[in-house]
């Protein structure tokens, strides 16, 4: 489904090819190592709060779009050293959303034999896939086109650490062409930044709807980071701040499901599953399976510190994935998310509009029917709110 976003890339490759992508990818998160990305987050984040500030005090905050802006604007700058401009947020935004609603019913026409692109959604979908790639493709061309005519490129991003790694060992051919070098950068972009959106949006709600909970976390705040601007070492000190984000990721895990190939016949309970059979993996069905949690529906950041969670955690919580194919942007993630949320735990109160609660609707990612929205209140540098 995602082919026309992202190509061939590491996201739907299998075997060889996956393999070899990965091995040349994983150069390219040296980059995101936590301590290195770090300002590049805080820089993002700033601008973050500029934005919230324009928000009237005690006005409404819409915290989907917001959520994307500014975890596309951390990942754009890993990938380019850029920030991305509010116009290409709000049309990678819009143009993503578009693309999930037309490129599910997809499949449909091929399952009774009729080519795809005969149907107006498949064009729909291309169309909005198009959208964001004009966004991406035209930076990405410039810097691989410079590098192929000889010109170093050390801008020690996630973008030149693949331009570098792609040259062959002979020096002269390269190992990426620039569509598959393109593809790759759209993946990145995309996994870099829908996912975590989707999660600080449900992290943003979950937060608004537990007053204790959050005056915990705007305490936490005020504690390890005051009214500074945060700092690298702040962040491993942020713990509720971290399990608040853990136990949003168990209740709304960004990616709800993915698929898995079965590689040789397998007995599980009273299934027989036959090589190469599809399986398709819930981490949103298994975080909440009553067998496996204690309250499973319940938002109970503080289950991560209780011992007997560590089991639960073990068998059954995988918001990243496990395994060979687990999420190679994991701990960039979190700290992005720790980072975030801080900050604005620390700057506002947030509340829930009376009777405006989100309608959870599960694509590539968790998203919502009709959006998030919460009420944002301004704190003075003490904690305490302005109209309080
Ligand atoms: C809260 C944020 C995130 C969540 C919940 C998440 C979740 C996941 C999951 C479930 C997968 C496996 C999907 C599958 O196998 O079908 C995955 C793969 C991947 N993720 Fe993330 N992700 C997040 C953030 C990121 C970030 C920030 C990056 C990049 C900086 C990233 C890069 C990737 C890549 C490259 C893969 C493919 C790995 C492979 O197939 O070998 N992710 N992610």
């Amino acid at each position: 489904m995602l082919y026309p976003v992202i190509g061939n890339s590491i996201f739907i490759t299998n075997g060889e090819t996956w393999k070899s992508q990965r091995q040349l990818l994983e150069p390219a998160f040296s980059v995101t190592r936590i301590q290195d990305s770090f300002e590049r987050m805080n820089r993002a984040v700033d601008d973050m709060r500029a934005r919230l500030s324009k928000i009237p005090d005690g006005g409404v905050f819409e915290v989907e779009p917001e959520m994307t802006h500014v975890t596309a604007d951390v990942i754009f700058r890993t990938i380019c050293s850029l920030s991305i401009s509010q116009k290409e947020a709000t049309e990678t935004f819009e143009a993503f959303l578009e693309y999930q609603r037309f490129s599910y019913g997809d499949s449909v026409p091929s399952l009774i034999n009729i080519p795809k692109y005969l149907s107006l959604r498949w064009w729909r979908g291309r169309h909005a896939a198009t959208r964001i790639r004009n966004v991406l493709d035209p930076m990405v061309q410039s810097r691989y086109e410079n590098f192929v005519k000889g010109e170093p490129d050390n801008n020690n991003d996630m973008l030149s650490a693949l331009l570098n790694a792609s040259r062959s060992e002979t020096g002269s051919a390269m190992k990426f062409t620039y569509k598959e070098l393109a593809d790759q950068i759209a993946m990145l972009f995309l996994a870099g930044h829908e996912t975590s959106a989707s999660a600080l949006s449900w992290a943003t709600y979950l937060i608004a709807a537990q007053p204790e909970i959050q005056e915990r976390m705007h305490a936490e705040a005020m504690a390890v980071m005051g009214a500074d601007t945060p700092q690298f070492q702040h962040m491993k000190r942020l713990t509720l701040t971290r399990d608040v984000f853990r136990e949003t990721l168990r209740l709304y895990p960004s990616v709800p499901f993915f698929t898995r190939e079965s590689t040789r016949r397998e007995k599980m309970r009273d299934k027989v599953i036959e090589a190469g059979a599809l399986l398709v993996l819930s981490p949103w069905l298994s975080h909440r399976n009553e067998t496996l949690w204690d309250k499973p529906h319940v938002f109970d950041p503080d289950r991560f510190d209780r011992p007997e969670t560590q089991e639960s955690v073990r068998n059954a919580y995988f918001p990243f994935s496990a395994g060979r194919r687990v999420c190679l942007g994991a701990a960039f993630a979190l700290q992005e998310a720790v980072l975030v949320l801080a900050v604005i735990v620390r700057d506002y109160k947030l509340e829930v509009l009376k009777g405006d609660e989100p309608m959870p609707l599960a694509r590539a990612t968790i998203r919502t029917y009709g959006g998030i929205r919460v009420r944002l209140t301004r704190r003075d540098k003490t904690g305490v709110t302005q109209s309080a």
